[in-house]
């Protein structure tokens, strides 16, 4: 009987696209410069070799964790890995731990040659692909369980298998690919928090990076699941960043955060949305505060609208 994780198991992670697993080739990019398709690696033996002589040569290693689907979000996070370190990995892998079996597994957007195509263009020196065995082969039996901020009851209160999921994934790519620095947005906040201090707490010798969110010109911020969204739903769905910054604007002028954010979950329901939470936090710890005095304040939002739910935050 197979011992990877159940949620493996239930559903099979299969490529769209079939790829060579290493690629060398020039090409020309949009910009009409020569570009070099990066190494495609497909197991972690592949990977660490491929990285040896990087090692060996005293560069610097930045990876940019993905579960594919890029868009310009993704692209400026490549930007700051490049300016972080020598060489910079991009993995892409739809990890099938960090989604209940309600969610969106099946349906999350694949589009491997797409993304390769971008960041050929974007000129990362090799993507870390694995398949669902190769990162939970059979007999898999160990997860990470972070606490702290991951219990903030924010995500984790609507997805409850969310962190472990992700705090498991991250942990094998950071010792898989053995990054010095690693880059994640900050649209997915209170990730960047637990990841941020897991591999404090685990010693993990990664730096980790939260970039600023890509937006829209309508202040939506980017994201994979943003191509669910309906044409209505789209018009609406920059209320949510609305709502933030007329809320951060508010709390900065000294009105009370309670009634702020009880005003501004109005708002964004009235404007369609189901509403999951509309809250301040403590930047760091994320942490309920009741007053500017508290601490740097994070606001965070997190609401459904149709079929897509959408999360989004704003520091004060
Ligand atoms: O933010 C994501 O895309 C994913 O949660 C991550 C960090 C790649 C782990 O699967």
């Amino acid at each position: 009987m197979s011992k990877r994780p159940a949620a493996a198991q239930r559903r099979s992670t299969r490529p769209t696209t079939k790829i060579p697993s290493k690629s060398l080739t020039r090409s020309k990019g949009q910009s009409g410069r020569a570009v070099k398709t990066p190494k495609v690696l497909r197991t972690v033996a592949a990977l660490r070799a491929a990285l040896a002589p990087y090692r060996a040569a005293g560069q610097s290693i930045a990876l940019v964790p993905t579960m594919g689907a890029l868009h310009r979000g993704h692209i400026a996070l490549v930007a700051e890995a490049k300016r972080q370190a020598k060489r910079v990995v991009v993995s892409i892998f739809v990890n099938p731990t960090q989604f209940a079996p309600t969610e969106d597994f099946g349906s999350y957007p694949r589009q491997f040659a797409a993304d390769l195509k971008a960041l050929t263009e974007a000129g990362v020196d090799a993507v870390w692909a694995p398949t669902a065995p190769v990162m939970y082969p059979e007999g898999f039996a160990t997860r990470v369980a972070p606490e702290g901020a991951a219990l903030a009851g924010l995500e984790d209160r609507f997805r409850p298998h969310f962190f472990g999921g992700v705090a498991t994934v991250v942990t094998k790519l950071f010792t898989q690919v053995r990054p010095d620095v690693a880059v994640f947005g900050q649209k997915d906040y209170q990730q960047l928090r637990v990841v941020t201090q897991m591999a404090k707490d685990l010693d993990l010798g990664v730096k980790v990076i939260g970039l600023a969110t890509v937006r829209e010109k309508d202040g939506l911020a980017l994201s994979s699941r943003n191509a669910y969204l309906s044409a209505a739903d789209r018009a609406v769905a920059p209320t949510l960043y609305r709502v933030l910054k007329a809320s951060a604007a508010r709390i900065k002028q000294g009105e009370p955060i309670a009634m702020v954010m009880e005003e501004g979950a109005a708002e964004i329901g009235h404007a369609g949305f189901a509403v999951d939470y509309l809250e301040a936090r403590h930047a760091v710890t994320l942490a309920p505060v009741e007053s500017r005095g508290d601490g740097p304040i994070r606001l965070l939002v997190a609401a459904k609208i149709g079929k897509t739910r959408l999360i989004d935050n704003l520091a004060v």
